[in-house]
């Protein structure tokens, strides 16, 4: 932690933000010799930047930075890596920064994946008063890091079964169940989810993970998330390039445990159910071919048409199993197709939901808290393009084209017509890297879905 919800020890430095609008009027307000230091360094409080001003001993008197707005989640995230290292606080003059907005973006520009090597440089910290708000931004902040940490760790060492020590360790701390079906076990009830993992090695079986938090009587959230620990397409083998991200496609697993370690953290008044399928996508004598066919728990047969559309596959399965629990909602997460990335990109996932009300209300607040998903269609009309001529329907589209309507209109067979469910088609990566977001493993949507559940389940 690089934020401190503490008193600032003596020596804190003090931190004024503004931005290009004020800066002008911020900066008239300052002492002439300010004034002329700050135009000589050229700031203008252009966003990521900053200005150390000296005191007359030789430390330094104060920072200015510039921010996108006072209450933008990535207002500070650049000071922590950029600042001098030391202790700073919120100054009185300029914007009046929103304590939480700091909070955040302040640890999660400190974040880095620093598990091979250590990381360049000390982070700044940052001491604020404690209030709700700021340790709420703290929960959020660990569990984007854990969730990043996760998508960042390679799948050597992160197989089916280290995913499920990260959610029996979450399960621990918050005193939830933990349970998991492995191996052969999955036959009798999770088929599919068997027959993308049976080729991977002994000690990476495939598994279903489910931990269960909360109390009975609250409404019931179920969250699964998509978590192939290596996809090497299968018997349809990846090309170099195509492969070379793929310890990232358990990052629907990742983003689902971090949404379940904010619920329960913030003790959200709600039960909680995570669904992991967790499986190696990998190459074997006994891998999955194209053109078998399999008997889902639903009772839906599935043909695969390619080893590479697993995700689907293993999702159905928890998927169903999801739905006989019946919760009030229930949200999947996962980098499931190329095809979503080439319709929206690295910085949008895709929502897919049946209700349009719910789906524009997500979007509006995604927007709102610069946390953004894009609604895209469970378009029926293509349901012919994935049925079989030898069983229900396929893993594959018969034409190439809307890849990501497919695979959730695939999904979409396995949950019944009347549940609200969330489809959300994630990339869990950062290409480029920009002030706290790195280059690797990335949250997306999680703050967004947080925010949408406590404005649905805890009273006002
Ligand atoms: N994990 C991939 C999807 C993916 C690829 C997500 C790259 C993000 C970045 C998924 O399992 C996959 O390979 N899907 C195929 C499906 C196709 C064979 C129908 C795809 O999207 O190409
Ligand atoms: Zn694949
Ligand atoms: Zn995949």
């Amino acid at each position: 932690m690089t934020v401190h919800l503490s008193k600032a020890p003596r020596g804190s430095i003090p931190l004024h933000a503004t931005d290009r609008a004020s800066f002008a009027a911020h900066a008239a307000a300052l002492e002439p010799a300010a004034q002329r230091w700050l135009h000589s360094v050229g700031f203008t409080g252009a966003p990521d930047t900053h200005a150390v001003l000296p005191g007359t001993d030789g430390s330094i008197a104060a920072v200015w930075v510039g921010v996108h707005g006072a209450a933008h989640p990535w207002s500070l995230a650049a000071c922590p890596k950029t600042l001098p290292a030391g202790s700073y606080h919120l100054g009185e003059l300029g914007l009046a920064l929103d304590a939480a907005a700091a909070a955040l973006s302040w640890e999660l520009g400190s974040y880095g994946f620093d598990l091979y090597k250590p990381a360049r440089r000390e982070p700044a910290q940052l001491h604020l008063p404690s209030s709700a708000h700021t340790q709420r931004a703290l929960i959020v902040a660990a569990a984007i890091a854990s969730t990043r940490d996760l998508v960042n760790t390679p799948a050597e060492h992160l197989g089916p079964a280290q995913l499920a020590d990260a959610v029996k360790l979450v399960a621990k701390q918050h005193g939830a169940t933990f349970k998991q079906t492995v191996g052969d076990k999955l036959l009798k009830g999770f088929p599919a989810i068997h027959a993308v993992g049976r080729a991977a090695g002994a000690d990476r079986e495939a598994r279903l993970i489910e931990l269960n938090w909360g109390n009975p009587k609250h409404p019931k959230i179920s969250l699964v998330g998509k978590g192939v620990c290596f996809d090497s397409g299968g018997l349809d083998i990846k090309g170099a390039d195509g492969m070379r991200l793929m310890k990232k496609d358990m990052g629907g697993a990742a983003n689902a445990l971090g949404l379940a370690q904010m619920i329960m953290a913030l003790k959200l008044p709600v039960r909680l159910q995570l669904l992991i399928p967790a499986v190696e996508n990998a190459i074997a004598g006994n891998a999955y071919r194209p053109g078998d066919v399999f008997k889902t728990r639903k009772g839906i047969h599935i043909e695969i048409g390619n080893t590479d559309a697993e995700g689907r596959v293993i999702l159905c399965d928890a998927l169903a199993y999801a739905a006989e629990g019946e919760p009030v909602l229930l949200i999947d997460m996962a980098t499931l197709t190329g095809a979503a990335r080439v319709a929206l990109g690295a910085q949008l996932p895709a929502l897919f939901c049946r209700s349009t009300d719910l789906a524009r209300d997500l979007v509006d607040r995604s927007m709102d808290l610069h946390d953004p998903m894009w609604h895209m269609p469970l378009w029926r009309g293509y349901h012919g393009g994935i049925e079989s001529d030898i069983a229900d329907i396929v893993n594959t589209g018969k034409s190439a084209l809307a890849g990501a309507i497919n695979a959730a209109i695939f999904l979409e067979d396995f949950v019944p017509a009347e549940q609200d469910w969330l489809h959300i088609d994630l990339f869990a990566w950062n290409n480029e890297s920009r002030p706290g977001r790195p280059v690797g493993g990335e949250a997306q949507t999680l703050r967004t879905l947080l925010a949408y559940l406590e404005a649905r389940y805890v009273a006002m």
